[in-house]
């Protein structure tokens, strides 16, 4: 990426490289694409939108998703950008060329560029909250609390605007410089070393859970199968969540695909990347809702509640203070790692195509993202009550990238990969023979775009029907 990434030496041939540099092993891509999956959506937006969708059987269409459907899509990604090895617009021009495909397949790589600009908007502003979090575990404020007070703080601090701002502006910075640097070795260190710990203190919290919150009660809530408070909007939320928390279906991880050194195999890698991600949301949920129910609160208190639960643990833990400034540090780590490739497809377009400089292009989206966040900001005070359909402006911007966007993104990826793209690309990226390569036109063809359509079908059907 830029000077970014460097270029593995001698091993890959001239003609398999990406301009913008190369990830130097597999190892590294899957450091990367672990990076951009593992971030927000994992601990603060999965638990939000389970309690506010009823629990256990959100969960358990959410995990089918990600197996049925994120899973081979990502595989998809990662196989069209490591062939194409630009970003996503020009991969998909090049292969629509090369597979006799029609020009409008472009439109992934277009509709990629617009949902990224959506996404980081407001990604930014919760960032910004959590970066807050870190000087305000810091400061001690939380000592002793329950989870009301812990509320009527979060509560203060939403209802100022000023203060909301100034924190997604930071946040937005600090993005928009490690991405004009070149991310490569930021990321690099973030990654190999800052997920590990984020990990091993979520289960620290797990544990915080499970002596001293309703753990009982917080796993049956994530885990018991009740199909009566399964709705179809909720599928869809799940649906929806499953591409947004393995950064599908906008050409993330098809940019990030683009520098992976050819030999590596996409399956496993894949596979491992999945996993990864769903172990860090399972391991928040199990965090937090123990919590919210040992303190009466409610599992649907939408966005804020990481902020609300979370700090009734720190607060009444030895080393608390400690604990949940590094806990919230992490937590802004995983948001930039994520930030950072919400923003590659742009900027290697806008790179290959006016031979921009990378801190221009970084500097020039960087300021649409932050206007655009601002209408975020203001949906938690002053615009609290200004609705369409009923939605908030950050609501809204969710609504259309998250549900919308993202899985038509992916059921195109799915299609063009199963259906469009050059059989022998395919074959030659991912290696499959036999049964192996049956099951994956299988899946490619028909099991992924049915689910997404048949889940966008009734959706619209119960909506409108
Ligand atoms: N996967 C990220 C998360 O779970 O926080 C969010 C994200 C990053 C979505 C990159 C989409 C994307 F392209």
């Amino acid at each position: 990426m830029g000077a970014g990434i460097p270029l593995a030496k001698g091993a890959i041939v001239p003609d398999d490289v990406s301009r913008h540099g190369m990830w130097s092993s597999r190892w590294l891509f899957v450091l990367a694409a672990t990076g951009s999956a593992v971030g927000l959506g994992n601990i603060w937006k999965f638990p939000y939108i389970t309690g506010e969708n009823g629990g256990g059987a959100f969960v358990v269409v959410y995990l089918l998703c990600i197996a049925a459907i994120g899973i081979p899509i990502m595989m998809a990604e990662v196989m069209l950008g490591r062939s194409g090895r630009q970003s996503p617009i020009n991969t998909m021009r090049s292969l629509i060329r090369e597979s006799g495909g029609h020009r409008s397949w472009s439109v992934i790589g277009w509709m990629g560029v617009l949902a990224g600009v959506l996404i980081l908007s407001f990604y930014a502003v919760i960032a910004g909250w959590a970066v807050f979090y870190v000087f305000r575990l810091a400061s001690g404020v939380f000592e002793g609390v329950d989870g009301s007070q812990s509320s009527a703080l979060f509560g203060e601090f939403l209802s100022n605007p000023w203060a909301v701002l100034l924190w997604q502006t930071l946040f937005m910075v600090a993005t928009i410089v490690i991405v004009a640097r070149g991310v490569a070795r930021g990321l690099e260190v973030a990654v190999r070393w800052l997920m590990p710990i984020l990990l091993l203190l979520l289960v620290g919290l797990v544990g915080y859970a499970a002596v001293y919150g309703d753990f009982g009660q917080g796993f049956a809530f994530l885990f018991s199968f009740d199909a009566s408070r399964l709705t179809w909007d909720g599928t869809l939320t799940a649906m929806g969540h499953a591409f947004f928390t393995l950064s599908l279906g906008m050409g993330a991880i098809m940019a990030y695909g683009a520098y992976m050194p050819s030999q590596a195999s996409i399956s496993t890698t894949v596979v491992t990347i999945g996993v990864l991600d769903t172990v860090v949301a399972l391991a928040a949920g199990l965090a937090i809702f123990p919590i919210v129910f040992v303190e009466g609160l409610v599992p649907g208190a939408g966005p804020g509640l990481m902020f609300e639960t979370l700090p009734v643990a720190f607060g009444n833990l030895p080393f608390g203070a400690v604990l949940g400034t590094i806990f919230f540090l992490l937590v802004s780590f995983a948001a930039i790692t994520s930030a950072i490739s919400l923003t590659e497809p742009a900027l290697a377009f806008l790179v290959e195509e006016y031979n921009a400089k990378r801190w221009r292009v970084a500097i020039s989206l960087g300021a649409v993202c932050w206007l655009l966040g601002i209408g975020t900001v203001l949906s938690f005070n002053v615009w609290a009550d200004a609705k369409l359909f009923g939605l908030t402006f950050f609501d809204l911007v969710d609504y259309v990238s998250g549900k919308i966007m993202l899985p038509l993104g992916g059921l195109l990826i799915a299609l063009f990969a199963g259906w469009v793209l050059n059989r022998r690309i395919a074959d030659e990226q991912l290696g499959f023979e036999g049964l192996r390569r049956e099951v994956w036109d299988l899946v490619i063809r028909f099991v992924a775009p049915l689910g997404v359509l048949v889940v966008f079908g009734y959706t619209i059907y119960q909506s409108f029907g």
